[in-house]
């Protein structure tokens, strides 16, 4: 049953239970907001977040669903308001990365990146849409990534689906401006997550030395431009992008 009397701020967070999602997950939870916090296969570290967080006091759901499936993105978006009975914040974070050089990239490694990091920001910022219109409020954060803005080897893909998400986070910012709703991105650099464990060693140490800073990003600094661009007091930051990249642009 829906509880429209309840006043705690909500934020959907997909793959918000591993990586930087978990760390999103953890800051705006223990910020007091209720997190429904989505993952598509690993259900174990979704337990494992909502389980720990819970026994802190916090507010955490869990919801399977696949960013790539527009209806899973409907059902996730339904469960959460019939729970909750409202959606703030929708934070765009699931991705993956299928990385081969051109030559060896198939037609599906290519669609397979596009359809969950692209289509499925689209997919679910258009599930919560007509919800934040109606309310005349919503925060939309995209996670985007530098390599969208820089290219990458073999990332042809990833690049563009990254890429890609500059163009719809300012189309959508300019089409809700007016209603109450921010659309913006974050761009992660180079974080300690997985996806970064994925890459070679000696790749890691080359790409490190780009890195003014001089060394990775932790997941809570993301969490932190997250956080900053869902408060009420950032409704004049839209269509923008935060890099939080170790100074890589400079
Ligand atoms: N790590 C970096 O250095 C870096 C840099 C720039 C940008 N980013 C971006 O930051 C975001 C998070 O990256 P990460 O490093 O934290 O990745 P990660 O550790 O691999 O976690 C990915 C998360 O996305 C979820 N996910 C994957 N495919 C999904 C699908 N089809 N439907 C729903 N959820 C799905 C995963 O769920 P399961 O647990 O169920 O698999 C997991 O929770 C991504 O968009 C990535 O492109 C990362």
């Amino acid at each position: 049953m829906s509880d429209q009397s309840n006043d705690q701020r909500v934020a959907i967070v997909t793959g918000g239970t591993r990586g930087i999602g978990a760390a999103i997950t953890t800051a705006l939870a223990r910020s007091g907001v209720h997190v429904a916090a989505g993952y598509n296969s690993n259900a174990q570290a979704a337990e494992e977040l909502a389980g720990k967080l819970g026994a802190e006091g916090a507010s955490v759901s869990v919801h399977q669903g696949n960013v790539g499936e527009p209806g899973d993105c409907t059902r996730v978006v339904g469960e959460v308001l019939e729970a909750r009975g409202r959606v703030d914040y929708l934070i765009n974070n699931a991705g993956i990365t299928v990385d081969k050089t051109m030559r060896r990239m198939t037609v599906d490694d290519w669609h397979a990146v596009l359809r969950i990091n692209l289509s499925g920001s689209f997919y679910m910022a258009k599930a919560v849409l007509d919800h934040m219109l109606e309310r005349g409020f919503g925060r939309i954060v995209n996670i985007s990534s530098t390599i969208g803005q820089t290219g990458g080897i073999g990332q042809a893909n990833y690049a563009a689906s990254k890429s890609g998400l500059f163009g719809l986070t300012q189309s959508l910012a300019q089409e809700v401006a007016r209603k109450g709703i921010t659309v913006n991105c974050v761009a992660p650099g180079y974080i300690e997550t997985e996806m970064v464990a994925a890459v070679p060693e000696e790749v890691l140490a080359k790409l490190l030395k780009g890195v003014p800073v001089g060394r990775l990003g932790q997941a809570s600094e993301i969490a932190r431009a997250v956080q900053f661009l869902v408060d009420d007091g950032a409704g004049y930051i839209t269509g923008s992008v935060i890099s939080v990249n170790g100074g890589l642009d400079m």
